[in-house]
């Protein structure tokens, strides 16, 4: 339905399959005609729809996509900034050569270890490299071990006071022609009224504007999931 009260209530998320998109048959449609999920993943999957924060974590067509960038560019080395359960770095893992790495970043053991027996069921462990701290320091470590513009893609979803924070040391750790993908950049649609006193939303909105006329990366700002930029270095 399309009534005026509707439309002015309506959540602007793009939407997720498994979240918002889920009943929409559109979606299903090209899940059904796109989505090619390794058993393993597709188990991680159903595992973490059983946990309440399932609405966290990347949407498989989202998840899919990146892993076909990061192919399309050969990436060895991948950095993911916030993993939950891990479905986007299992999903990495496994499209990654075997001499390629995913350096993982989260805080809570508790989310990351609902994920580490299927990463080790689908014998990818050896490929995923998981710092348990906040990010930012593990990021700071990564720079001063002599790894500047050693990484291929960059992967930022964790929390998005510091989303700034995190595109800055992840530009420093790219190598020229690599990606980072920046999730949840429409946060809902937040991004188009941002309440001043909404410090997520502040911060996304300004990341958003500075990427617009950051010349050090190319970009396009895509529509899938709840909106995801891709940023190449130059
Ligand atoms: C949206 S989820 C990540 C979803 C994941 N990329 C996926 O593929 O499903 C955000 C994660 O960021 C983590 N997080 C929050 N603050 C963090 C911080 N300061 N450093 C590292 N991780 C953090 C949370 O624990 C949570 O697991
Ligand atoms: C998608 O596949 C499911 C399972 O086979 C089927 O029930 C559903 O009708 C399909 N929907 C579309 C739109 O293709």
């Amino acid at each position: 339905q399309t009534s005026k009260g509707k439309k002015k209530s309506f959540r602007m998320s793009i939407s997720k399959s498994h979240v918002g998109g889920k009943d929409n048959p559109l979606m299903q449609y090209v899940l059904n005609h796109s989505l090619r999920e390794h058993p393993v993943l597709k188990s991680l999957r159903l595992r973490t729809m059983q946990d309440s924060w399932n609405f966290m974590m990347v949407a498989c067509e989202q998840a899919q996509f990146m892993a076909n960038l990061a192919k399309l560019i050969k990436a060895k080395k991948v950095l993911e900034i916030g993993v939950y359960t891990g479905y986007n770095t299992l999903n990495m893992a496994l499209s990654l050569p075997e001499d390629g790495v995913v350096v993982a970043c989260d805080i809570s053991e508790e989310y990351t270890n609902i994920g580490k027996p299927f990463w080790k069921e689908a014998g990818v462990e050896h490929k995923i490299d998981l710092r348990i701290q906040p990010a930012l320091q593990t990021l700071d470590e990564l720079l001063s071990s002599g790894q500047t513009e050693t990484f291929d893609f960059v992967f930022i979803d964790a929390d998005k006071i510091n989303y700034d924070n995190y595109y800055e040391k992840s530009l420093l750790l790219l190598r020229k022609g690599g990606i980072i993908a920046i999730d949840n950049v429409l946060w809902c649609g937040r991004v188009l009224n941002p309440s001043p006193n909404d410090a997520d939303t502040v911060a996304i909105d300004k990341l958003n504007k500075k990427l617009h006329r950051d010349i050090r990366v190319t970009l396009s700002m895509l529509t899938v999931g709840d909106g995801l930029t891709l940023a190449i270095k130059l």
